[in-house]
């Protein structure tokens, strides 16, 4: 999709129809408008298939489409996902378990499937910050039940049925019912509700005060009737629905492009070599060092440009008074949005090589500024992520991590294959990992 997209606006343009009353708008200054902070235009009905009909009214921070409703969630529970409540020692353990795993892994001179041990990691992150301790996916080396393989299957019918109009998706719904792996991924789902469900009974019952996650947080503000236990089962389920493949497929899409430029790959390396020289590569660096590394800062936001974890448009509703794009009208309840993976390439603002990978480009001068501003990667206006901070720890920690101890490396110029169902899902990348040799 995200290749299609980019090819039809190559031929026509700035302003694509792809829907009857639906556009998709590839302008970088159009950003500031469809993403507006004020009088925000809302989220369209793409989004109501996220909500989970199993938790209260099914309703969550992402797929709330009323802004007023939306910002008085937000304002509720903002607070929470704030860097300082956030213990970067969570991040710290799950990577010590992803390097001893991938390690071992290494040892017994296997390649390993990275993006699998990558979604591995980020859902016993989300498990450690989120309910206080992972769930199991590394200590076990598998797919606990069976999340990473139900997002997998369901996501292509929730896209279908998100850009479909409402009343035809019942009948997508019934018919993917009828294939039984779908319908086994939906019943695995339920696991996810049921995960999210039972953690938060289990610590409600248990009283686990000492318990640090930000499910204790949201306990807080339940107490203080800021927000409703739904409220608190909402956002654990919308955490690992929303928070671990999309942190995933970044990290994936990081090592990724490493591997193939290894011109940068040694770059980043001798950075981070020579800044903890005379730090044993086995500790943990802090978030606030690792970022101020800036080859390292390049890295992330350049593969991240290049390989955004969502792939489609963030569509939003025309208002009543219509909207000026592109030097048109555009008419009320007609429907536009940016995809990150088009406005990512455009050679106006990321240069005539937009198209490569290039971290000197966010090292020139105000470029990460003027650049930066068009960036995607996590939404924009009154929506941006609420979980960026928990995805930067990760995406500045663990690839630290991994290259302090290792080299990694792919099949030479091995293509990066992704599957774009909303969330632009990697397909198997195997690497080779060896242990670096250096005195440690
Ligand atoms: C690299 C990792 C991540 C990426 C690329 C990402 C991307 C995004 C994007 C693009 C949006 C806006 C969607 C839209 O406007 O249509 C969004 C919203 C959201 N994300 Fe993330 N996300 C990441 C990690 C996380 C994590 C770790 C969490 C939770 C713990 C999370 C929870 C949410 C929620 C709840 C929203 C809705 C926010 C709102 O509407 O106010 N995300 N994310």
């Amino acid at each position: 999709m995200d290749l299609v997209q980019r090819r039809l606006h190559e031929k026509y343009g700035y302003l694509i129809r792809i829907g009857p009353n639906e556009l998709s708008c590839a302008d970088p200054k159009a950003k500031k408008d469809i993403y507006r902070l004020r009088n925000p235009l809302q989220k369209t009905d793409f989004y109501s298939v996220f909500k989970n009909p199993k938790i209260g009214a099914g309703e969550n921070l992402f797929s709330l489409t009323n802004e007023k409703e939306h910002s008085k969630l937000k304002r509720a529970i903002g607070n929470v996902y704030k860097l300082e409540n956030i213990d970067e020692k969570c991040v710290d353990r799950c990577s010590q378990l992803f390097l001893g795993r991938i390690g071992e892994l290494a040892d017994e001179g296997h390649n390993i499937e990275l993006g699998r041990w990558l979604h591995m990691f980020a859902y016993d992150t989300i498990g450690e910050i989120f309910f206080g301790h992972m769930f199991g996916f590394m200590e076990h080396r598998f797919d606990h039940g069976s999340y990473i393989e139900s997002v997998k299957l369901l996501m292509p019918i929730l896209c279908i049925a998100a850009v479909s109009p409402v009343y035809l998706r019942p009948i997508i719904f019934g018919f993917s019912f009828m294939v039984p792996a779908i319908r086994r991924a939906f019943q695995a789902l339920d696991n996810i509700n049921c995960a999210a469900e039972n953690i938060v009974k289990t610590q409600l019952e248990t009283e686990q005060t000492n318990n640090n996650g930000l499910l204790q947080k949201l306990f807080s503000l339940e107490k203080k009737k800021a927000i409703n236990m739904d409220h608190v089962k909402m956002e654990a389920w919308s955490a690992l629905f929303a928070g671990a493949d999309t942190t995933a497929i970044a990290l994936c899409s990081i090592f990724y492009h490493l591997m193939r430029n290894p011109t940068a790959y040694e770059k980043l390396q001798v950075e981070i070599d020579s800044t903890y020289l005379s730090i044993s590569p086995g500790d943990d660096i802090s978030f606030s060092e690792a970022r101020k590394l800036p080859y390292l800062k390049a890295c992330i936001l350049e593969a991240t440009r290049l390989s955004p974890s969502i792939g489609l448009t963030l569509p939003r509703v025309v208002p009543l008074d219509g909207l000026s794009l592109c030097g048109r009208h555009i008419p009320s309840s007609y429907r536009v949005g940016i995809n990150p993976a088009v406005i990512h390439y455009d050679e106006t603002v990321f240069g005539r090589d937009a198209s490569l990978f290039r971290p000197e480009r966010w090292l020139e001068e105000n470029a990460a500024e003027d650049m930066g501003r068009y960036l995607l990667n996590f939404g924009a206006g009154t929506r941006t992520c609420i979980g960026q901070n928990i995805a930067n720890l990760e995406m500045y920690k663990l690839p630290l991590a991994v290259l302090r101890r290792f080299h990694i490396c792919m099949k030479p110029n091995q293509a990066w294959k992704t599957r774009d169902v909303w969330f632009n899902q990697p397909e198997e990348l195997y690497v080779k990992i060896t242990r670096r040799s250096y005195p440690m």
